[in-house]
């Protein structure tokens, strides 16, 4: 049978369908239906042994536009600024969700990104153009945060995601098949398996695409035709699907991977590059780890500590002088280890201690429920690493006027 002439009715696109010009698109749990709420009815598992009360029921880690889902709402029904296409929101109201801010009404809008303000205007303008949106930076520093609330606040959807590694084949960013279907009735509609770009690109949503230079070269390389042409051919079905208005794409990449697999010329000159930093200070820094530790714990019961604020203070200053390689009064210099020690792992260290003190402890965050932690992230590699570590705890720690107690727990764990 010749593909390109199969007529028949495309079944799945009937009644309550949605507006979805693929079949195969409605396959999956759409957002906005069956999984509000953070509850996912799964074909297959009978609702009945699903959890029944609310907080059971409740996502370990819900999507950004659950977690923020009143935020969102408030946002959009102030938002009286041109929105581009399909966009949940106006890019300037996208921006303020970010970055925070106090609506009209009174509406507190957490921030989400601390950082420069231009940097998400500039990312957020990119989405409402027709170049796709590259986010690059050393691990931790937000890209894969900062792309989930795009998605979350332009689309309303922040699942369409195609996890980037060796393994990601051509599959995971075009299209695969059912196979059962595809052996009983030939490639058609209905037994094609539409990756999460093409799905983005029928509904008009944000794609996003993590690690994208950790995907084998030729694998990256379909991604030219998507965003320069803004479709996606099915020979064997002799169509191409073609994006709507409202598709765009975020990818994340790691200046540290740079030579696993370089972005090909081609690629990257269909992206906007958006360069995430270090946070500038060390008040910045210490903000957005209180911030998150604050959130984790919610989300995960852990009491809140009274005052962590110390604590926290101390394994971001540890974190900084380590990676810039000199103390902060500019007057050591020291080694740095190997592992990359950033924001986002002072925070696992921070919300692991938080646990730590609340089980074991009395609640209270200290020293020597973080030195563990400290320990765990600076040392790496178990020889180089432990010597960059001693050497800094000998000649910067133990002389640091208050950090007595802070010394001696990172002793004891040393040993
Ligand atoms: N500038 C920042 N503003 C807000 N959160 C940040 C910032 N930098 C790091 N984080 C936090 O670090 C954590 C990990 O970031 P992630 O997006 O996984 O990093 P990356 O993808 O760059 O490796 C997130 O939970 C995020 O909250
Ligand atoms: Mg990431």
């Amino acid at each position: 049978m010749d593909p390109g002439t199969d007529n028949r009715p495309r079944r799945n696109e009937t009644a309550g369908q949605g507006d979805c010009q693929w079949a195969g698109a409605r396959l999956v749990t759409h957002p906005g239906t069956a999984r509000r709420g953070g509850l996912v009815t799964v074909p297959g598992i009978p609702a009945t042994t699903m959890p029944s009360t609310s907080t059971e029921a409740r996502a370990l880690r819900p999507h950004a536009e659950d977690a923020f889902a009143e935020e969102l709402a408030a946002l959009a029904a102030a938002d009286d600024r041109p929105r581009p296409a399909r966009w949940r929101l106006s890019p300037w109201s996208v921006a303020t969700y970010l970055l925070g801010g106090t609506l009209p009404d009174g509406t507190v809008i957490t921030p989400k990104y601390v950082g420069p303000r231009r940097i998400v205007e500039v990312a957020v303008t990119t989405l409402a153009t027709d170049r796709a949106l590259l986010l690059l930076g050393v691990p931790g520093t937000a890209k894969t945060w900062v792309s989930e609330h795009l998605a979350a606040a332009v689309s309303g959807d922040s699942t369409l995601l195609v996890q980037g590694t060796a393994g990601t084949a051509e599959e995971a960013i075009r299209y695969g098949w059912n196979y059962a279907r595809l052996l009983a009735h030939g490639p058609s509609r209905e037994a094609l398996v539409p990756s999460p770009v093409m799905r983005a690109m029928a509904e008009g949503l944000t794609a996003r695409v993590e690690e994208l230079t950790r995907i084998p070269a030729d694998v990256q390389d379909s991604l030219i035709t998507v965003l320069s042409e803004k479709t996606l051919p099915v020979p064997e079905l002799g169509e191409e699907i073609q994006a709507v208005r409202g598709f765009n794409l975020i990818a994340t990449a790691n200046d540290r991977d740079r030579g696993v697999n370089e972005l090909s010329s081609a690629l990257r000159r269909r992206f906007n590059t958006v360069v995430l930093p270090l946070p500038e200070t060390p008040e910045a820094e210490v903000d957005i780890v209180a911030r998150r530790v604050e959130q984790l714990g919610r989300a995960l019961d852990l009491p809140t500590a009274p005052d962590g604020a110390d604590e926290i203070r101390r394994v971001v200053t540890v974190f900084r002088e380590l990676r810039d390689g000199v103390t902060t009064d500019g007057r050591t210099r020291i080694k740095s280890p190997s592992g990359t020690l950033s924001t986002a792992e002072a925070i696992s260290v921070v919300t692991g201690g938080l646990a730590l003190a609340a089980h074991f402890g009395d609640g209270v965050l200290r020293a020597g429920d973080v030195a563990a932690g400290v320990l765990g992230a600076v040392v790496r590699d178990p020889v180089a690493d432990r010597l960059v570590w001693q050497e800094y705890l000998e000649t910067v720690v133990r002389e640091r006027d208050g950090w007595k107690d802070f010394y001696r727990a990172c002793r004891e764990v040393s040993a």
